[in-house]
């Protein structure tokens, strides 16, 4: 598990970066967190990082959005919120062996209709920024993780939040 605090969204790009460098050649990413947590903040970073120019929009209303990556196949980017069961995503076909990087917000409304996970990101609000975790969902996740911890952004950037840091009010 690795855990940071984001004290913005550039932190959260940041995160985005690190990840979209160390990504293995197919990568199954759940983003948890509420509303707001800042799931698509970091999935858009993530698809910036990996040569996406055009409109990156929230798949709100679409479930699923997809993202060409040249010859390295392409990117599913999918929120489930609205999902009225997880039987709909069979109507997506997503199972496309081209699918390099699935990035699922909401992923637990897709039921045991989804692959499973290599990474388990969560999001939570804590100041005014964002707290991160990252768990690995399978053995190419846990390499993943040690990929990760070898990345210098991470050492230098990011500030590990083991615990939570004292607030005014608790004086
Ligand atoms: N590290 C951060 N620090 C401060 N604000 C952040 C951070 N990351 C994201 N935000 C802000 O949080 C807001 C909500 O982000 P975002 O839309 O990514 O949330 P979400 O988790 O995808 O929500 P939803 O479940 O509604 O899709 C945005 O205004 C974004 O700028
Ligand atoms: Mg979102």
């Amino acid at each position: 598990m690795m855990r940071w605090h984001l004290p913005d969204v550039a932190a959260t790009d940041a995160v985005g970066n690190v990840l979209a460098d160390t990504q293995p050649d197919r990568a199954i990413v759940f983003l948890h967190g509420d509303l707001g947590a800042g799931k698509s903040t970091l999935a858009r970073a993530w698809l910036r990082a990996l040569g996406v120019t055009g409109a990156i929009r929230s798949p709100t209303y679409t479930l699923v959005e997809h993202y060409p990556l040249g010859e390295r196949g392409m990117a599913l980017h999918l929120d489930l919120y609205r999902i009225a069961a997880p039987g709909e995503l069979e109507f997506l076909a997503l199972d496309d062996a081209d699918v390099r990087l699935w990035l699922v917000e909401w992923p637990d409304r897709g039921g045991d209709a989804l692959p499973k996970a290599d990474l388990d990101v969560w999001l939570e609000l804590d100041d005014d920024g964002r707290d991160i975790r990252l768990l690995a969902g399978s053995p190419t996740g846990q390499e993943w993780l040690d990929r990760i911890g070898q990345s210098p952004v991470c050492s230098a950037f990011l500030r590990p939040n083991d615990r939570k840091v004292p607030q005014p009010s608790d004086k």
